[in-house]
């Protein structure tokens, strides 16, 4: 990975922390996008600490808010020229149902729509430094998940795991809808399943999930196992070639029935498209 830019999501925490540490232990320049400033500067402290010398760097934005994924993806794009991997991977489960200020709710904005508004604004810098990658952490918490195209916003039917279940589906389907979109351009887009894993997702979900999962921890893998397949995207040269797959202990997996559907996913490109006010 040396010499290689890698834009990652979500780092200030977990999985993504730990898989931005050994990327930076791999040789690579960390872009990272979080949104507290504290968390930010620690985890840059210690990018920098694995690699002195490497100019890491952080933008900040809430990505939650489109006006925020937009401005951020711009600000990046402006200050690097090459893009070699871009990591979405920030993530949130909450317990029950807010809407933000641009009107949407709050997991979908926050777990799809960043990856979406993210990768369109980055979308000519991986195409200008190809061969590169786009990864998207999904999860297998999208097994079950149906998605209703007339109540993408879950307003009717809303439960914290079922939600967070819908949009690590979209995870799989805008993978698969970009993969498309973006064959025989050197550009790769794939998506991964962790693992159970140990972190402080779910710490802050409230109510019955936050409890569940307390009591789940203890059998979960550690944030270096969980983070062994994002890295395998990021700078392994097997994965190189490939591009629209859902993977899982750095191997292609089969996801849901519902996940494979090709018709879906372009019909949640080109809503995800209208909401945040992209071309699609
Ligand atoms: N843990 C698991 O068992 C598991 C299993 C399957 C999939 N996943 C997926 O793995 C990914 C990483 O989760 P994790 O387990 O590492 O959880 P985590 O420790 O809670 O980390 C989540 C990261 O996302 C960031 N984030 C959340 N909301 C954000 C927002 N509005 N704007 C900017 N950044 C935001 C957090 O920032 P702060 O530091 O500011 O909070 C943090 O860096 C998620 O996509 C999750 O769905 C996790």
């Amino acid at each position: 990975m040396e010499g290689k830019v890698v834009v990652i999501t979500g780092a200030t925490s977990g999985i993504g922390q730990v898989a931005a540490e050994k990327l930076a232990g791999l040789g690579a320049r960390l872009v990272l996008v979080a949104r507290d400033k504290a968390r930010g500067e620690a985890t840059l402290a210690r990018l920098a600490a694995i690699a002195p010398g490497v100019a890491h760097s952080i933008h900040y934005a809430d990505l939650s808010r489109v006006a925020q994924m937009k401005q951020v993806a711009a600000e990046i794009a402006a200050a690097e020229p090459r893009l070699d991997v871009l990591i979405n991977n920030a993530g949130a489960l909450f317990g029950s149902r807010q809407v933000t200020e641009d009107g949407l709710e709050l997991t979908f904005a926050t777990n799809h729509l960043s990856y979406f508004v993210l990768t369109d604004g980055l979308r000519q810098r991986l195409l200008a430094s190809a061969p590169s990658r786009a990864i998207n952490t999904s999860s297998d918490a999208h097994g079950r998940a149906r998605l209703d195209f007339d109540d993408l916003q879950s307003a009717r039917d809303y439960g914290g795991f079922k939600v967070y279940g819908r949009s690590k589906l979209c995870n799989i389907l805008f993978t698969r809808e970009l993969a498309r979109r973006l064959a025989g351009t050197g550009v790769t887009a794939n998506c991964l399943h962790p693992g159970f894993v140990d972190t402080r997702f779910g710490d802050h979900s409230g109510g019955a999930f936050s409890y569940v999962i307390r009591l789940a921890k203890p059998f979960a893998i550690s944030p270096e196992k969980g983070a062994q397949t994002l890295v395998y995207l990021a700078s392994s040269p097997e994965a190189e070639n490939v591009s629209g797959q859902y993977f899982y202990k750095c191997r292609p997996a089969a996801p849901s029935p519902a996940a494979q559907d090709d018709a879906a996913a372009r019909r949640l490109w080109l809503e995800s498209a209208r909401l945040a006010g992209v071309e699609p």
